[in-house]
């Protein structure tokens, strides 16, 4: 059977993919594969589940968690991130968010202020916090991956300053301090780390999973936006089979997802959804039970 055959065969899924201007926007990370769209899913997978805690392996720009503390739809979160840039922006965030908060009003991008930023090794947990939070608003696709550039053009020719709202950021940072007491924030391999929270929580726990893209079928965004793109994506589903706790994982439709998807007998919905080239690009939301056929 074709690969294209072979995403036909799953149904759509039945809520739509929301503007993501419809939706609270709470990280302060603007996030290359972000899943701010996806928030509907979550919403009613999370009512659906019932978990006491919710885990992130693949945090990213946190989303998930974040919307998930922020509307109660869990009582604790636990976030896991491998990349050490993105892992210092989230331990600085949640252990001094209001110092951040305000650096982030008194800072005024240039293109100096942002080199100097870039080539000094940053000497405190602020510091290193602060500089993910510059470099990942100010650069292009907000991509922190080796040799990403700065925005030249952005929204409305502003460059580097396109996606600079100094007010936003710094309420999004306090923010965060309303619910910190709630979210513990590991920095790790969240394969080789999901085991034992699971052993640990058993049923109590959803897991929210956003790896980086397989790279197959020609799409190999996750190198391009990621510093850690590389993944045992089968070891991950066998986790998923042996430990069985509620998921909702969400991946590219490419030949080797599906594959996993059916050895596993999981279930899965298609989305379809633009990506910044405004093609469409085939999604695959996949969870342990069925949920959104
Ligand atoms: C697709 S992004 C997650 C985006 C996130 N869901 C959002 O909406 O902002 C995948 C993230 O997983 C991280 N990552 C890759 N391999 C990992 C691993 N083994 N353990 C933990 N994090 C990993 C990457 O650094 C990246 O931040």
């Amino acid at each position: 059977m074709s690969a294209a055959t072979a995403v036909a065969d799953f149904p759509v899924s039945r809520i739509p993919v929301v503007n993501v201007a419809t939706v609270p926007q709470r990280s302060p990370l603007r996030y290359p594969g972000g899943k701010t769209w996806l928030i509907p899913h979550i919403r009613e997978w999370l009512r659906h589940a019932g978990a006491r805690l919710l885990i992130e392996p693949f945090a990213g720009g946190g989303i998930a968690t974040l919307t998930a503390i922020a509307e109660n739809l869990v009582g604790e979160a636990v976030m896991l991130e491998i990349d050490r840039d993105v892992a210092a922006f989230w331990r600085g965030a949640f252990e001094s968010g209001t110092t951040l908060a305000e650096r982030v009003r008194q800072f005024e991008p240039t293109l100096e202020s942002l080199n100097k930023l870039l080539n000094e090794p940053p000497r405190s947990l602020e510091e290193h916090a602060f500089r993910t939070l510059v470099l990942n608003r100010t650069r292009r696709g907000g991509i922190l991956a080796p040799g990403a550039s700065f925005s030249r053009q952005g929204e409305n020719g502003r460059g580097i300053l396109s996606r600079w709202y100094p007010d936003t950021l710094a309420e999004r940072l306090l923010a965060l301090q309303n619910c910190n007491d709630r979210i513990t924030f590991l920095e790790g391999d969240g394969v080789k780390l999901l085991p034992s929270l699971l052993r640990g929580w058993g049923r109590q726990a959803a897991v929210f999973l956003d790896p980086p893209y397989t790279g197959d079928g020609g799409k190999r965004a996750g190198s391009r936006l990621y510093a850690h793109s590389e993944v045992d994506h089968a070891r991950l589903f066998a986790l998923l089979a042996k430990y069985r706790p509620c998921f909702l994982m969400t991946y590219d439709a490419s030949p080797q997802i599906i594959d996993l998807v059916r050895k596993h007998d999981f279930d899965a919905v298609l989305l379809s959804m633009k990506n910044t080239h405004h093609n469409q690009m085939p999604e695959l939301v996949i969870t342990s039970s069925p949920l959104f056929a």
